[in-house]
């Protein structure tokens, strides 16, 4: 069972202690969130993810969960939190928690009982060998930490002990199979967190390194599908409007086991990543040189690469859930870094017309910029993407009436950075170019989820890709030059960006336009 909603959703990520800050300790908080509903709703964005907001001790700016049921005091109360779901849902926008399933903090209670020498309820909780001694292959491990005479395995960093979920192939005495009786304690502990933000009206979760439940699983991951196969199952039974997005970037399995969608990942070399971030090296002061991304205007880039990763998955999957493109999220460099505001518009051009449902990360809107910054709460060279939103052109940018030095992290200080309320005003603002465009997603029918997808237009060696959208055709052409492109019928302009000229059976374009049928 799909939830219904999804097909016109329009999604925004709120990495909650950069958003805004209502009480000025300088992070920002839930009723800041609240506050800014209004904003999220004149995007266009009916639909939230919010980062991990739960107590933590934020080695891992909160994906190192210490309690799952329990808003982290800086953010405020739980009361705060179904406060903002409930007014989140008066004005029709659904909101995703984040959920951590394959570890907590090392200060969990969970992990604080199993770490101690006389066994208890949470002793299979985690996964630990059967002395200090014995140290697992291949998989991170501590040792020597706790009284417990045994080494527990990682899931990420230090601070992240892996819930035991079991191994697909055991190997060892104290590898438990997964489905063995203690894992399924782990799933039950894991379903009540779901349940318990579920009933105060959360409408569903991305889900944290879903595919990495069950260890050395199958190739295709079998055991871990069965445990997000079980939880559908009582999702349908129970809240069957509930929607799950996966972290897997790997479709084919996560929309066979449950999952309503999968996010289109910037990975390394990947055909998402050709179009937006095809440059050498990350996390220094800017490429320097040697960016083939797709969407640079100097380069002589096709979309073949693009879509010889896209298309054989899109076919493969569509019909039983959705891959959804991303803007950027909270651990990729924003694409800002390498593509400038005209740029960007024929990025979100593609992006907010294809199919899937779309997800807007908090400042991309205004091409917010990458910024070199220290370390904060595990971020490393993730930090730059995470920092302060940046709303007025007042103190602090508006985010907080703290002092500048007890902000989580420091506000853009370039002259002239951009803020929401300096595009406001600007008719061609990458704010205002952004809502035309989810506007016109919501408008069409055809440009929204599940409507299908085909390319029309791409050949070696040429920028322009076209593609169409049930009887829609987009049509997109990063290049400086402009480019002619012969039309299978008679269309009108329905929207474009740039330079189109249409006549009865050529476009020639720069820039981006969709043609509806005559
Ligand atoms: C995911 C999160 C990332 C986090 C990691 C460990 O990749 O997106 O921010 O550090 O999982 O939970
Ligand atoms: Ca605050």
């Amino acid at each position: 069972m799909a939830a219904t909603w999804l097909n016109d959703a329009v999604f925004y990520e709120i990495y909650p202690q950069s958003f805004f800050d209502t009480n000025g300790d300088g992070i920002g908080d839930i009723p800041g969130m609240t506050a800014k509903l209004d904003y999220v709703k004149s995007l266009g964005c009916n639909a939230l993810w919010i980062n991990p907001c739960f107590d933590s001790p934020f080695k891992d700016a909160g994906y190192d969960v210490r309690d799952y049921k329990k808003v982290a005091p800086r953010y405020g109360t739980n009361e705060d939190l179904v406060h903002f779901f409930e007014e989140a849902h008066k004005r029709g926008i659904r909101v995703l928690l984040d959920l951590v399933p394959c570890h907590t903090s090392e200060e969990h209670p969970w992990f604080r009982e199993s770490s101690k020498e006389e066994p208890n309820e949470y002793s299979d909780r985690f996964i630990w060998t059967n002395s200090c001694w014995e140290h697992p292959e291949d998989i991170p491990f501590v040792g020597g930490e706790a009284p417990r005479d045994g080494c527990y395995i990682l899931s990420f960093f230090k601070c992240q002990p892996a819930l035991n979920f079991g191994f697909g192939t055991p190997k060892a005495p104290w590898q438990q199979q997964a489905g063995s009786a203690h894992t399924l304690e782990t799933r039950e502990a894991i379903w009540d967190v779901m349940r318990f933000w579920l009933e105060k009206g959360c409408d569903g979760f991305r889900v944290d390194m879903a595919g990495a439940l069950v260890k050395n699983d199958t190739p295709d991951r079998a055991y871990t599908q069965e445990v997000y196969k079980d939880f559908r199952q009582r999702l349908d039974a129970q809240f069957p409007e509930a929607a799950l997005v996966a972290e897997w970037n790997t479709p084919e399995q996560a929309l066979n086991c449950g999952f309503d969608m999968d996010f289109y990942l910037s990975w390394a070399g990947n055909g998402y990543s050709h179009l937006m971030r095809n440059y050498p090296v990350i996390g220094q002061e800017g490429p320097e040189g040697g960016d083939s991304s797709y969407f640079k205007a100097d380069t002589d880039a096709d979309p073949l690469p693009f879509l010889a990763e896209y298309l054989p998955t899109y076919l493969k999957t569509r019909g039983k859930g959705l891959w959804c493109f991303i803007t950027c999220n909270h651990d990729t460099v924003r694409p800002r870094f390498n593509l400038s505001p005209e740029e960007l518009k024929l990025a979100y051009s593609l992006i907010f017309t294809m199919p899937g449902a779309p997800f807007l990360y908090y400042g991309d809107e205004i091409g917010m910029r990458y910024r070199k910054l220290p370390n904060k709460e595990g971020g490393f060279n993730r930090t730059g993407s995470r920092s302060p939103m940046q709303w007025t052109n007042g103190e602090n940018l508006g985010f907080s009436q703290g002092k500048a030095e007890d902000l989580y992290l420091p506000v853009d200080p370039a002259p002239g950075a951009p803020t929401v309320e300096a595009q406001e005003s600007d008719p061609d603002s990458l704010l205002n170019y952004t809502r035309r465009l989810i506007a016109l997603r919501h408008s069409q029918p055809e440009l929204q989820a599940r409507s299908p997808f085909l390319p029309y237009f791409a050949e070696p060696g040429n920028r322009l890709l076209a593609y169409k959208r049930g009887t829609l055709l987009c049509a997109v052409n990063p290049g400086r030059e402009a480019l002619t492109l012969n039309l299978d019928g008679k269309y009108r302009l329905l929207f474009s960006q740039g330079d189109a000229a249409l006549t009865d059976d050529t476009l020639t374009l720069r820039g981006f336009a969709v043609l509806a049928p005559l």
